[in-house]
């Protein structure tokens, strides 16, 4: 038998798998699980059963509320895995479920940010966040399309094209765009790994505290190992294709969190956690 729950994680034949255990002080356990993530031995063969297999069975809890940073090799089934949990595309075995509800079309409530931004120029900054209301037929959300640029520091920009933005800017907007309607997951694939250094790491600080401020469950695929500590409360390392979860470890800061972090001996010590795995599955050398 086999038994269910969001604090503890799944039972599975006795052996406790891929859990979160983290602590809630929020009122409504109820409202808060609506948002953690069931994968049940979820896989997924593109291309029918001589295809590309792109993830091996992967079984795995993640609390409502939690940031989840996903790291592996290049062609992994990262974007795969994200995809089949928004409900884009059918696994060819398992099952996920979003709080109760069984996933088996397109999930309507989750901002996805891509490494593309996806803004359209010949609209206004205020305009672009502004589009998923339009699309939902949702009125008066421009005070919060205006709340979430001000919170994003851009509210500068509300009235500016994108072309006239920076990358790091242009970014924004899309989270910004993302968060509009207060979806109970947001989804970031690479959204950073197109920008230079700097950039990025503001980013980091800015999504951190996003984090702190909206506590709206994250899923994080990112290549950078550091990128994904920093954000994250919890980091799942994965394998080369097809996919499987190789480690999964709960990042113990503090939020907020600074810069400096990064240079810590707890920080650095998960890095090299995680790089061992890589190194051994020859994905990395060192
Ligand atoms: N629609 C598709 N049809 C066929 N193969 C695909 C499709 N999408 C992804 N793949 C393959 O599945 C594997 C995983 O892809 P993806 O999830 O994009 O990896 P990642 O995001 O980790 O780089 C890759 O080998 C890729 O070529
Ligand atoms: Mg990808």
């Amino acid at each position: 038998m086999r038994t269910i729950s969001w604090e503890f994680g799944v039972e599975r034949k006795g052996k406790r798998v891929l859990a979160a255990d983290r602590n809630w002080d929020m009122g409504d356990r109820a409202a808060a699980a609506a948002s953690a993530i069931f994968l049940d031995n979820v896989e997924k063969t593109y291309g029918g059963r001589s295809g590309v297999r792109a993830l091996a069975p992967i079984t795995a809890v993640l609390s409502a509320g939690e940031t989840v940073g996903i790291v592996g090799p290049s062609g992994c089934g990262k974007s795969t895995l994200m995809r089949l949990i928004a409900g884009l595309e059918a696994p060819t075995a398992g099952a996920i479920r979003i709080g109760d509800r069984p996933v088996s079309g397109p999930v309507p409530d989750i901002g996805i940010v891509f490494q593309r931004d996806l803004l359209l120029e010949w609209r206004r900054v205020l305009a672009n966040v502004m589009l998923p209301a339009e699309i939902k037929g949702l009125a008066g959300l421009e005070s919060r399309a205006r709340e979430l640029l001000a919170e994003l520091d851009i509210a500068g920009f509300a009235e500016a094209y994108p072309w006239q933005l920076s990358g790091g800017m242009r970014q924004r907007v899309a989270i910004a765009r993302a968060l509009l309607t207060g979806p109970k997951l947001l989804f970031l694939d690479e959204p950073f790994s197109a920008l230079d250094a700097l950039t990025r790491d503001q980013m980091n600080v800015l999504l951190q505290r996003l984090q702190t401020s909206h506590g709206v469950t994250t899923l994080l695929i990112t290549h950078s190992i550091s990128e994904a500590i920093f954000c994250a409360d919890r980091v799942l390392v994965m394998s080369g294709r097809p996919g499987s979860v190789l480690d999964d470890i709960r990042v113990p800061f503090e939020r907020p969190r600074r810069l400096a972090l990064r240079e810590t001996p707890a920080f650095t010590a998960i890095g090299r956690r995680i790089r061992e795995h890589f190194e051994k599955a020859g994905v990395l050398v060192g």
